[in-house]
């Protein structure tokens, strides 16, 4: 947290009405807009932007019918299309951005311009250039005195606050290894159709495409390699690892794997292992586990925390009696320090580096390589398309038998890394 400092007073605490913008009106921005009206504070949503009508269309019904008033948004303010952002951002206070991340460092720069508080989901890029723009962005927010909360939730978690506030203040001493999972067994696939150009099916099915999702060791498994991150209280120096296509193999997959593993080292030697997977019918596992010189600590986003001395004796485990949902505490946090013109709330230094992490150990899946932290930042493999439009062509494409093109280490690696 920053220590409060006042901004620009703009709101009336308690009377005045903060605007919110909505980009991106799938899942997840129908969820975030929730836990904003969750907030308690006095919000109103004046605008939406998504790529497609449908969405944007069926998003406006739901919040229309559970919020009424508290919704605002004219067809004037329902902006369709991959500019629609601009507009919308104009209108809003704040800005919950809520696309798929390839869109974010774009979108996120454009809120910091227009000196809008923000909301973004994680990750926050799919690629190094795109990290070095949300940085770059989050140093003129930090200029503006923008409060930007990513939606890393665990971070807002109280387990984890209260478990890793105290592995940092050394109640199980130094921690040199971990573990963090994310095993499931994946997500949809929504079916080509005829009349779908090539940039309009890889939109619908965004996850299977690296400019749009990163891979599910960045857009998904970013939560626990963070996690590593936040207690270690760092970075790591070098990563490598192994990855591949088991069970999602064939043209509905696009381009991204199924399985990583990935080493993270740290500067002091430590390491942590980090796996992820989507395979159907095997065991599952999402959790975070330490070994430090004086103990151990288990945690999870069931709301466990527990931290055991080197002889084994429990020392802490965590009560998560009451504890606030940590979807709607992202929100509470944002709009109160909104609503009472304070900025305390900066979240792009980690959303960015944990983003990164992923990243690069996504390159040193598919390449094969160690990959050091220092030389891959500067990297200027940017995955996203010369034009956005939907007779456009995104840079990966199917083959004549619609097969996608995908990561072999040691082969063809020279899309995802230079030399
Ligand atoms: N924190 C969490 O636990 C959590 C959970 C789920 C999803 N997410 C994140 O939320 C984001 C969205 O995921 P989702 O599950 O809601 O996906 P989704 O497919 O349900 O929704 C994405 C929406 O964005 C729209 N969109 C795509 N490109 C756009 C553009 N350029 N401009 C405007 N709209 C655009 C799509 O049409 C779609 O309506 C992802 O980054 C994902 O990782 C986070």
């Amino acid at each position: 947290m920053l220590s409060t400092m006042p901004v620009s007073g703009v709101f009336a605490a308690g009377s005045d009405v903060i605007k919110v913008a909505l980009v991106g009106c799938g899942g997840r921005g129908t969820g975030a807009t929730f836990d904003a009206f969750a907030s308690g504070q006095n919000i109103k949503l004046v605008a939406m932007a998504d790529a497609f009508q449908d969405n944007l269309e069926s998003t406006y019904k739901t919040l229309k019918a559970k919020f009424g008033d508290k919704v605002d948004v004219p067809d004037s303010r329902k902006y369709v299309g991959f500019d629609g952002y601009k507009a919308a951002i104009q209108d809003a206070d704040v800005v919950l951005l809520a696309t798929p991340p390839g869109f974010r460092p774009m979108h996120f720069e454009e809120a910091v311009k227009a000196g809008k508080h923000v909301f973004m989901e994680k990750p926050i890029a799919v690629d190094i250039p795109g990290v070095r723009k949300v940085l770059a962005a989050a140093k003129e927010a930090k200029q503006k005195k923008l409060n930007v909360v990513v939606g890393l939730q665990r971070r807002y978690q109280t387990n984890y606050r209260e478990a890793i506030k105290r592995i940092q203040d050394g109640a199980i001493g130094d921690v040199f290894a971990g573990q963090v999972y994310w095993n499931s067994g994946g997500v949809w696939v929504r079916p080509r159709k005829p009349e779908q150009t090539e940039m309009e099916y890889q939109m619908r099915n965004w996850f299977y495409f690296n400019w749009l999702c990163g891979d599910h060791i960045v857009e998904q498994h970013v939560h626990n390699i963070d996690i590593a991150n936040w207690v270690k209280g760092k970075y790591p120096v070098s990563i490598q690892g192994t990855g591949s296509r088991a069970h999602r193999t064939g043209k509905d997959y696009g381009e991204i794997y199924d399985n990583f593993a990935v080493e993270l080292t740290y500067d002091d030697g430590s390491v942590v292992y980090s796996q992820c997977r989507h395979f159907e019918g095997v065991a599952n596992r999402v959790d975070e586990t330490f070994q430090a010189t004086k103990g151990r600590a288990y945690l999870s986003a069931s709301n466990r925390a527990i931290l055991w001395d080197a002889q084994g004796n429990e020392i802490y485990r965590h009560d998560p009696k009451g504890n606030p949902n940590a979807y709607q505490q992202e929100h509470k946090e944002l709009f109160a320090a909104v609503a009472n013109n304070e900025y305390v709330l900066d979240d792009t230094e980690h959303g960015a580096y944990s983003t990164l992490t992923g990243i690069i150990g996504r390159i040193a899946c598919y390449t094969g390589k160690v990959i050091k932290w220092d030389e891959a930042i500067t990297s200027e493999v940017d995955l996203s398309p010369e034009i956005y439009a939907w007779d456009a062509l995104p840079k990966i494409v199917p083959d004549e038998n619609g097969v996608y093109p995908y990561p072999i280490p040691g082969k063809n690696t020279e899309f995802y890394i230079e030399k």
